[in-house]
């Protein structure tokens, strides 16, 4: 791929071990940019540090498990110490455990929505505090200092096509990835006029260790270095939601548009929904 102009001197990267996130990762650092990743498997993102040595940028190793906010923050006040703040965030970290209706289980949910809904929002708040409180120098040079509604930072959130609708097997991750959408949202909304930019990632089916294990025929199935260059071309426009394949995801859009009567009836033709149950 062509070397890329990005305006992010550094970002920082969750579930940057594999997947989708290790190739953004990539894109990111062979561009010039300094990644903090971060995981909670050390050694997958050494690896990636390792054969990233080479880059432009570079990739700095931040295990990290987003479930625990303390130690979320723990992380945002050694940055702070070291004068660090990331001007662009990719909040990717997310799992997936499929179960039917009859395996349902209040503990799986519950783990399930740790990581990407409660996860994602323990990121949130201290990446939101310290963009709302980035404050310029006036331009007199005086010491006052004012809040001045330029680019104050930049988040990006992962969510899902299955976010969506419902759709088979998917109760927990599809009601998480939901929430992640309503939530960015509010937030856009909120952010409006503030200089703090955040914007929706919406991936169909990517090939991951997470989609691995899928047993069922991925449509439209994406490479992961050709998910990267999607999204960090979508962080370069002025566009809310970033979605891909585009074919596969209007398709869902259009989906979302049916009555309860004609969507499950079609869902159901397509995966044998029921089936399962
Ligand atoms: N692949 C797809 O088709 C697809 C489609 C739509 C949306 N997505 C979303 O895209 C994101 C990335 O998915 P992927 O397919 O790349 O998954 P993946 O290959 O399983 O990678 C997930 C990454 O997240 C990290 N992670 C998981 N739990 C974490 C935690 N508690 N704290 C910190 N990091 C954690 C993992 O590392 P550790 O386990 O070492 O922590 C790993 O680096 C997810 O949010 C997923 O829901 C994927």
């Amino acid at each position: 791929m062509n070397s890329m102009d990005l305006p992010w001197k550094s970002a920082w990267v969750t579930g940057a071990g594999r997947g989708i996130g290790a190739e953004v990762a990539r894109l990111l650092c062979r561009n010039g940019v300094t990644v903090y990743g971060s995981a909670r498997t050390t050694e997958q993102l050494e690896l990636l540090q390792q054969e990233l040595a080479e880059c432009s940028g570079k990739l700095i190793v931040v295990p990290l498990d987003i479930r625990d906010l303390a130690a979320v923050q723990e992380q945002f006040n050694m940055w702070d110490s070291e004068g660090i703040l990331p001007d662009l965030v990719v909040l990717n970290a997310g799992s997936h455990d499929p179960f039917s209706a009859a395996e349902f289980s209040a503990q799986r949910c519950k783990a399930l929505l740790d990581i990407n809904l409660q996860g994602t929002a323990n990121c949130l708040e201290p990446i939101l505090y310290r963009y709302l409180g980035r404050v310029s120098e006036q331009a007199t040079g005086e010491s006052d200092r004012v809040f001045i509604p330029e680019l104050k930072g930049h988040i990006a959130v992962v969510s899902s096509v299955a976010g969506y609708r419902g759709l088979p097997t998917a109760a927990a991750y599809g009601a998480g990835k939901a929430a992640l959408i309503n939530l960015c949202e509010s937030l856009y909304l909120d952010l409006q006029g503030t200089g703090v930019r955040i914007q929706l990632i919406n991936p169909g089916f990517v090939r991951t260790p997470l989609t691995d294990k899928n047993e069922f025929p991925m449509p439209a199935l994406m490479e992961p270095d050709e998910a990267a260059r999607r999204i960090v071309q979508g962080l370069l426009s002025k566009r809310f939601e970033i979605v891909f394949p585009r074919r596969f995801v209007y398709w869902l859009k259009l989906f979302r548009l049916l009555p309860y009567s004609w969507y499950f009836k079609l869902i159901g033709r397509a995966t044998g929904a029921g089936k399962n149950v």
